[in-house]
């Protein structure tokens, strides 16, 4: 048996659904009722990914910290797992990586349970905790030989400290890294066994924009290696920028999963086009007029939504021919930061609105 999730073309939601490899029945939407018809997956497809997490659940106290998440990962993509603090990131995170005991839920890393086969599996896996702290007094070099020593199976140090651009603080210790430095140090650790599935929680958290830039390289690097990356993150430009595939976490749950243009398509509002500094006065009022969803933003500032691009091009002739002056143009894609407002009417990174 096997289970896969399926999205109601009726109401939306979606649901886990189980039979056969390649089975097509009809299913029910626990959500609306309504019925229909579902294939699902041959097993080679099964054997693409990389993990699968179904009914995945953590309870502390009275908490409901993780609250019947599924969701899988395919080999060789990066697979962002975004939400603001305190969503259940690093609970979800560990539970796959066997240091937190699920309350309820299966995991499998490879097509192998990680309750059954973990010995086999932990030697495929490199993790980077969130608040990784290394030993002060070893250096760069030093400390990777010591992480290496603790596998059998090992990568070539030479190789990682070429590839995570560490040579040049090969024999720099610990203590004395910047913080870039010490977090791509401890990418750079979560390889010493040569893993197959990467793991790393939080990686960019607290660094400047050009360190946390150096670790996007790292990280993208990692993917075209071959290897899967389970990144976890609050910060959505790094989900933007690296993942093949985001999962937005909330409260537990989660609430969006799919590419960036996927969501941004299902989720999002096309895109803006923002005219800056009008100087015409009823400037909205005449663009709407003539067809346009515009809206002023104060300060003479007014945003126009685009659905197709060309869309464009007719609200620029529009202003020409009104004689509509302003001082400059940018045209803006939805985002996962819009997305996230939407499904919760609460910001990412900052505090809630309701
Ligand atoms: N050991 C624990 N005992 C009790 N509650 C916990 C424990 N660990 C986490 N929590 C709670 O579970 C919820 C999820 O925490 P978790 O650390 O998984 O979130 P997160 O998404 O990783 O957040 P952050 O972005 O701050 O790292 C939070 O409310 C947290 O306070
Ligand atoms: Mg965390």
């Amino acid at each position: 048996m096997i289970e896969k999730r399926f999205k109601c073309p009726d109401c939306g939601k979606v649901a886990s659904h189980s039979g056969m490899p390649g089975e097509i029945k009809i299913i029910y939407c626990p959500y609306c009722g309504s019925k229909g018809r579902a294939r699902l997956p041959e097993l080679k497809h099964i054997e693409d990914l990389a993990i699968e997490v179904s009914g995945l659940r953590k309870i502390y106290g009275d908490l409901v910290a993780v609250n019947d998440i599924s969701f899988s990962v395919k080999k060789g993509e990066i697979f962002a797992f975004l939400g603001p603090n305190g969503a259940g990131k690093t609970t979800t995170v560990e539970m796959i990586e066997s240091i937190r005991q699920p309350t309820a839920g299966t995991i499998k890393l490879s097509g192998k349970d990680i309750k059954t086969h973990f010995n086999d599996i932990k030697k495929n896996i490199g993790v980077l905790p969130q608040e990784f702290h290394s030993f002060e007094r070893l250096t760069v070099r030093e400390t990777l030989v010591y992480f290496s020593k603790l596998y059998k199976k090992r990568a070539d140090i030479n190789k990682i400290i070429e590839s995570m651009d560490l040579k040049s603080c090969e024999k720099t210790l610990y203590k004395n890294l910047s913080g870039g430095l010490r977090q791509r140090v401890g990418v750079a650790i979560s390889l010493v066994n040569d893993p197959d599935i990467v793991f790393l929680d939080e990686p960019t958290t607290g660094l400047d924009p050009k360190a946390r830039r150096d670790v996007w390289n790292v990280i993208a690097g990692l993917r075209d290696n071959g290897k899967t990356v389970f990144l976890t993150t609050h910060y959505m430009e790094e989900a933007e920028y690296l993942a093949d595939h985001i999962a937005i976490i909330h409260r537990g749950k989660i609430i969006a999963e799919g590419s960036l243009n996927e969501l941004i398509e299902r989720y999002g509002h096309g895109s803006l086009l923002r005219i800056k500094r009008c100087k015409t006065d009823d400037a909205v009022k005449t663009l709407r007029e003539k067809g346009f969803d515009a809206s002023s933003e104060g300060n003479g500032n007014i945003a126009v939504k685009i659905d197709y691009k060309d869309r464009v091009l007719d609200v620029l002739s529009n202003l020409r021919h009104e004689c509509i002056e302003y001082e400059s143009i940018d045209i803006r894609r939805s985002n996962l930061e819009e997305i996230f407002l939407q499904l919760t009417g609460a910001k990412l990174t900052g505090e809630e609105i309701a």
